[in-house]
């Protein structure tokens, strides 16, 4: 049942902190998520997704003039990680908004826009403030929440469950994948009609069949990313680069180190490298440079050499088998992923950075599951 599956979820099992327990249960909680939504095609039959809460109002979002995701923390990544693919396959401009800058700048939302409210809880009350504001200013309100009957999911108009399962450690990680997985497929539905992307869409939904097994390889990571930590333990602070579909994990990466290992770590575009980041580097500055493999990766190839030239303390994650691409000299530190669909990889991509955050934070002797003064979901504002 429902109930024994929670109590189940609640259960801390043979792992140490919940944070440990919800990285590790990423295979499954994909799964779920994804569960019933993938159709598997056939002969004279195209692949598919089917998102039963939003198959009637597909119409409407790829007739809006604007999608607008919003939400706060990780939620607001997991967007961003979402928006090329969105982009691409809905041929609908996609901005962002992080809920308490929407209402601070009190910005445009139009009748004609589709506003996605993305968050875990369903109760952040920027993010409802925000929905209460889009309600009012009469745009098309669409929830994606991991909790059933919150208040998010109750007053969309539609929406998508995650389905990742219960999260209980305050620093999100399985959702953040699952809302990823969720977007894309959200994605994947409003692209549906357009006959040309058709090709691109069926790679996508084997890639997220595929998923679970992928991520249960880069999990086997768990050692190398503790060694990694121990290597780490004592710094001041940690960059990490990226572009393209892994912005998001950079940001994502960095707000982990910072929330749960008490670590300054910063996030950064790499094609703002030359706009200021670039006077930090020396010899005492680590630096974490995602280089898996897509369409950036030529560039990201010339970042690595400009902060190896600067005698930055290089880790680099790049796709499995390529590490001799992205080595200047065999004092960087490579991790090596499985490499998926471009659109997937920042799945892959956190979760290596994820784990880093959860050892970094063992190792300097913090509370893994309830840094010091944050909330699971924050209901004020
Ligand atoms: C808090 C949590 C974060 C979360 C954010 C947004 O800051 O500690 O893990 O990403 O709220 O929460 P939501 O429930 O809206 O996704």
């Amino acid at each position: 049942s429902i109930l024994e599956m929670e109590v189940e979820q609640i259960n801390k099992g043979t792992y140490e902190h919940y944070m440990q327990k919800e990285i590790h249960e990423q295979p499954e909680s994909l799964k779920t998520t994804m569960r019933g939504r993938l159709i598997r095609g056939g002969f004279h039959k195209a692949k598919s997704v089917l998102l039963g809460g939003l198959k009637d109002h597909l119409k409407t979002i790829r007739r809006s003039r604007r999608i607008v995701f919003i939400g706060c923390g990780t939620s607001y990544n997991a967007a961003l990680a979402a928006r090329p693919i969105l982009e691409e396959l809905s041929g609908v401009p996609v901005t962002l908004e992080i809920a308490s800058d929407l209402l601070d700048r009190q910005g445009p939302i139009y009748r004609e826009d589709t506003a996605v409210f993305v968050s875990q809880s369903g109760e952040t009350a920027d993010t409802l403030h925000a929905l209460q504001y889009a309600l009012e200013n009469g745009a098309l309100c669409v929830g994606i929440t991991n909790t059933v009957g919150s208040a998010i999911a109750r007053n969309t108009h539609c929406g998508i469950h995650i389905n990742a399962g219960c999260e209980i450690g305050v620093a999100s990680t399985k959702a953040y994948t699952s809302q990823i997985v969720v977007m894309a497929m959200m994605a994947l539905a409003i692209g549906d009609d357009t006959i040309s992307s058709l090709s691109r869409r069926e790679a996508i939904i084997d890639g997220l069949f595929d998923l679970p097994n992928k991520v249960k390889e880069v999990l086997k990571l768990d050692q190398e990313m503790k060694d990694l930590a121990k290597q780490l333990m004592a710094e001041q602070s940690l960059l990490v680069f990226g572009r393209g579909y892994n912005y998001a994990t950079a940001l994502e990466g960095a707000l982990k180190v910072k929330e749960v290992a008490l670590m300054h770590s910063e996030g950064i575009l790499a094609g703002e490298m030359k706009h200021g980041p670039l006077a930090l580097v020396d010899e005492n500055l680590s630096i974490l440079v995602i280089a898996t493999h897509d369409a950036c990766f030529s560039k990201q190839q010339s970042v690595i050499q400009q902060l190896h030239a600067r005698k930055g303390r290089l880790i680099v994650m790049c796709s499995k088998g390529e590490a001799s691409l992205v080595c200047p000299s065999v004092s960087v530190r490579v991790i090596e992923v499985p490499q998926v669909e471009d659109c997937l990889q920042p799945v892959i991509n956190i979760i290596p950075l994820q784990l880093l955050s959860y050892h970094l934070t063992v190792l300097r002797g913090y509370n893994v599951d309830q840094p010091r003064n944050l909330a699971k979901s924050v209901t004020t504002q």
